[in-house]
């Protein structure tokens, strides 16, 4: 979204006096089908908040609501709230301002939710709505992460029947690029230990804009701005030493200061150019997803999610990433090379992200020790057209899909809804470019 300077100067006014009256700020068709807790420990009362926005129609006219897809949103951070993912991004309904300067719920074109259920979890606790009964329950890795998520996926699907037999896509954006592969991971390795009703019927996996292998990623970014003419050979050098300085501390273990070396990074980049935001080189202002963080105040708006009007709602929580700042730096590109060989996976980055960008992902992507890929790096990279229009690039071989956005920085749902949507969708059903000549042979319908 480009901003023009008379734009920049109605949001901000409409930012410094945001004083909705909130006469029907979640109006009852914007309700969640079912929102409220998950209890990941019934003894502590810690409980994962959920949104859950049931499809608007069925895939396909020969397929019931038993067998519709469900889609799992976790926003990244760490300690980001979902919940800016629902109302930002790809949820039904994005908060926006209206002229008389209120907030309100406009219908999202583009919404993942056309065709398939949609859950967004708040996630770890202590993030958004969701619950952490003291600070030290917060997980600090991974694998802490990934069993609480596995108890609150269970756990919803046990909410209905219908859900159990539904297939189950995890996706998620930015350091969820650590929590989708540490979640889809543990449900693999866990599933064959459980009886069959007990397990998670995990479908495929998708990460947006992603941090996995953070320190080859890392060494990625003054490169890719040197290219976009955003900063100069001198500050090439110098933001490479930065970048190697990350690195060295990754290689040691020093992983609290590797974090902080890597934020330098960024830090620098943002000092020497002047953007507003390293998430998308063309934004003049960072995204507007406070827009989220207000809404979410009104005690109308809380009580109708199901939550208590005292929890006091954070876009990003600064406890949570605490708890996972030294978690920052660990790589998950092994869990990845284990889900490619098991299931399949979508990674997709908007074109103008200077943080997990296109380069950044194929960076680790080649490094993957996985039998396809060298097929996969010589696969065809594809246009993609939405509805006639250029919407992107489109690379798949085997398990493994690669798709850039374009026009699209870090929040991708946000800046090309419509085109974000058609993807899903696609890669979900395996149509289109997504298209898998093995399952469309076994399954002749549609
Ligand atoms: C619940 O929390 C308590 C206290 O932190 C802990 O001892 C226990 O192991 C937890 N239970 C589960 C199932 O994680
Ligand atoms: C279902 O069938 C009707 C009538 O044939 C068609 O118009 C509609 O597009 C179909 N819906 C889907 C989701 O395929
Ligand atoms: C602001 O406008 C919306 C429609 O855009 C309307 O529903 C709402 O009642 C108005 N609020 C006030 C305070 O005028
Ligand atoms: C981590 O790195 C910092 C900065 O280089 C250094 O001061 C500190 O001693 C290191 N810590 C450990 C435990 O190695
Ligand atoms: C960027 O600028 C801020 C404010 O001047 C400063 O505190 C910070 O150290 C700078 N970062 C780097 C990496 O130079
Ligand atoms: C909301 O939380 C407060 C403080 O924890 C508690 O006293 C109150 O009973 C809760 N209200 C409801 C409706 O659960
Ligand atoms: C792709 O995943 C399937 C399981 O869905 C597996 O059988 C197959 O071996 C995988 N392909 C590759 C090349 O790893
Ligand atoms: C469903 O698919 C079968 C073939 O798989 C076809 O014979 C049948 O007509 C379809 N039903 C509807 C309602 O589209």
């Amino acid at each position: 979204m480009e901003s023009t300077p008379l734009k920049l100067i109605v949001v901000f006014l409409i930012h410094q006096q945001l004083l909705y009256s909130s006469a029907s700020a979640l109006p009852k068709e914007a309700h969640p089908t079912k929102s409220g807790y998950l209890p990941v420990n019934t003894t502590t009362g810690s409980a994962i908040f959920y949104a859950f926005y049931e499809a608007q129609q069925h895939p396909t006219n020969n397929t019931s609501l038993s067998q519709t897809p469900i889609v799992i949103w976790l926003q990244g951070g760490p300690g980001c709230s979902s919940m800016t993912g629902n109302f930002y991004e790809l949820g039904p309904w994005r908060v926006a301002p209206s002229l008389n300067q209120t907030l309100e719920l406009r219908p999202n074109p583009g919404s993942w939710n056309r065709i398939f259920g949609l859950l967004f979890l708040d996630n770890p606790i202590g993030t958004g709505f969701s619950i952490a009964s003291t600070p030290e329950e917060i997980p600090t890795d991974q694998e802490g992460v990934a069993r609480h998520l596995f108890v609150a996926i269970t756990k919803f699907i046990g909410l209905d029947p219908l859900f159990k037999s539904r297939p189950i896509y995890i996706t998620g954006e930015s350091y969820a690029g650590k929590y989708v592969p540490s979640i889809g991971y543990y449900i693999l390795k866990r599933n064959p230990l459980l009886p069959v009703s007990k397990r998670v019927n995990l479908h495929g996996l998708a990460i947006s804009n992603g941090l996995t292998d953070p320190e080859t990623q890392v060494g990625t970014h003054a490169l890719q701005s040197y290219y976009l003419g955003l900063i100069n050979e001198k500050q090439k050098t110098q933001m490479e030493k930065l970048q190697l300085e990350a690195i060295r501390l990754t290689k040691a273990g020093n992983w609290s200061d590797a974090t902080d070396a890597r934020d330098n990074v960024f830090s620098f980049l943002e000092n020497v150019t002047g953007l507003a935001t390293s998430l998308d080189f063309r934004r003049y202002r960072a995204y507007d997803t406070y827009w989220v963080e207000d809404f979410l105040k009104d005690p109308e708006v809380k009580r109708a999610l199901g939550v208590n009007e005292s929890m006091v709602f954070e876009k990003c929580s600064k406890v949570v990433g605490a708890a996972l700042h030294s978690d920052v730096m660990k790589s998950v590109r092994y869990k990845m090379e284990y889900l490619v060989k098991n299931t399949k996976v979508l990674l997709y980055q908007g074109q103008c992200d200077l943080r997990d960008g296109v380069f950044s992902a194929e960076s680790w992507m080649k490094k993957m020790k996985w039998e396809g890929i060298k097929k996969f790096l010589d696969a065809e990279r594809y246009v993609w057209y939405v509805n006639g229009v250029l919407a992107g690039y489109v690379r798949k071989s085997d398990n493994l899909s690669h798709v850039v956005v374009l026009a699209a920085g870090h929040l991708v749902a946000t800046d090309q809804a419509v085109n974000s949507q058609a993807m899903i969708e696609d890669w979900i059903l395996d149509r289109g470019l997504f298209f898998n000549k093995r399952i469309q042979n076994q399954f002749t319908d549609v």
